[in-house]
């Protein structure tokens, strides 16, 4: 007896209708909000083989510098190695697979606190107590599997497909409306992380770059950047791993705070016409990004089951910003200004994950002001497609 397998050719089919113009398509079918089986199929089609934001580079900048992230179940240590290269690989001692660290930290060496297996920067394995006796053991053998890692404006990426093709050229689209930012040498003071939030990683996704709501759920806070002024400024492309919109202000350097204007020091090489908006951005499955003219936010998205996710969140300013006296009373009043937004938006997405739980959850149809999900339903469809099993 086969089990039963939501991977059918009838939802695959059903796909097809949710990529078509914003102005024919359907959401997508809840049932892949929603299933375990779903997200296991997800986790070979996408975060086994994309590119998967872990932070910022700056966050490790010495030689031995590092820290631990787990991303659909797989805990992974990235580090800065002896020759300051960026590494990232598996925190699985080979061994009998306790992880060799957690947390964060500065280290010459790894040593898996179990049996004190010791493993380099590199994750090679460098001595193994009390094993002469071991019948063709090779420590050559037994190193820490490495994943590919890029930088993308100090954003580090890392991939378990040693295949991958680099990412940088597939966010060409997107880069030159950060070109002013400097984002390399911009600072990120650090981040926080909600655990266990109840939606789907791709609920977290569409609501993140959804000027549709802007300012409706968030009426009167949000007013100065207008989902009419939403704009799809570079056609999509089915090579693209970044989909992204601009947000017009009604204003010069408005700020999601209760001013409406901007807070900290505006990055001082913007044009007039960037520090009238902001932009949204998805690098998915784990990147969420965001401008405004005097800071830039990040979202990195892990999901811990198929309607639980774990939600890293930074800022990014310009590095006068953080010279500034006032700094923390003003990243106080940014931070208070974000929760307004932050409070309805979790509401909504807790409900929405409910609601697509529902047996009256629909195939809606889209706004012109909702382009980005079309394009986020591409980007997840031809992905789906390459991996759909046979039959
Ligand atoms: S499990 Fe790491 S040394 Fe034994
Ligand atoms: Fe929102």
């Amino acid at each position: 007896m086969t089990m039963p397998t939501v991977l059918t050719t009838e939802l695959r089919t059903s796909l097809d209708a949710s990529i078509t113009d914003v102005g024919s398509a359907a959401t997508l079918p809840p049932a892949i909000y929603t299933s375990p089986e779903f997200l296991d199929f997800e986790t070979e089609a996408l975060f086994m083989k994309e590119w998967l934001c872990v932070g910022r580079a700056e966050r490790i900048p010495e030689v031995g510098d590092w820290f631990t992230v787990t991303i659909v179940d797989e805990p992974l240590i990235i580090a800065r190695d002896k020759a300051g290269a960026v590494r990232a690989m598996s925190a699985v001692c080979q061994h009998r697979a306790m992880q060799v660290c957690d947390g964060q930290g500065n280290n010459t060496t790894f040593k898996c606190p179990y049996h004190h297996w010791n493993y380099s920067l590199d994750g090679r394995l460098l001595g193994a107590p009390a094993m002469e006796k071991t019948v063709d053991f090779n420590k050559a053998d037994f190193g820490l599997p490495q994943l590919r890692v890029e930088e993308w404006l100090g954003f580090v990426f890392v991939n378990f497909d040693a295949d991958a093709a680099p990412l940088a050229p597939t966010l060409e689209r997107y880069t030159p409306f950060l070109d002013n930012y400097d984002l390399e040498s911009a600072v990120c003071p650090g981040t926080f992380t909600l655990e266990g939030m109840p939606w789907n990683w791709k609920v977290m996704f569409e609501n993140f770059n959804d000027g549709y709501h802007a300012n409706r759920l968030h009426q009167f806070v949000q007013d100065f950047c207008p989902s009419s002024m939403s704009e799809f400024p570079v056609p999509w492309s089915d090579d693209s791993n970044v989909i992204f919109r601009t947000a017009g202000y009604t204003h010069i350097d408005g700020g999601f705070n209760a001013t409406h204007r901007v807070i900290m020091d505006v990055f001082p090489k913007l044009t007039e016409e960037e520090r009238t908006r902001s932009t949204f951005a998805l690098v998915p499955p784990t990147l969420c990004f965001g401008t405004a003219p005097d800071q830039c936010f990040f979202f990195l998205v892990r999901p811990t089951g198929p309607e639980t996710i774990d939600v890293e969140i930074g800022y990014i300013f310009h590095p006068s910003a953080l010279e500034d006296p006032l700094f923390e009373q003003k990243m106080a009043l940014s931070d208070a200004g974000v929760q307004v937004f932050v409070e309805q938006d979790q509401d909504a997405t807790t409900k929405v994950q409910q609601g697509l739980r529902s047996r009256f959850a629909p195939r809606g149809r889209y706004s012109w002001q909702e382009e980005s999900h079309i394009q986020f339903n591409r980007w997840l469809v031809a992905r789906y497609d390459a991996a759909w099993p046979e039959g």
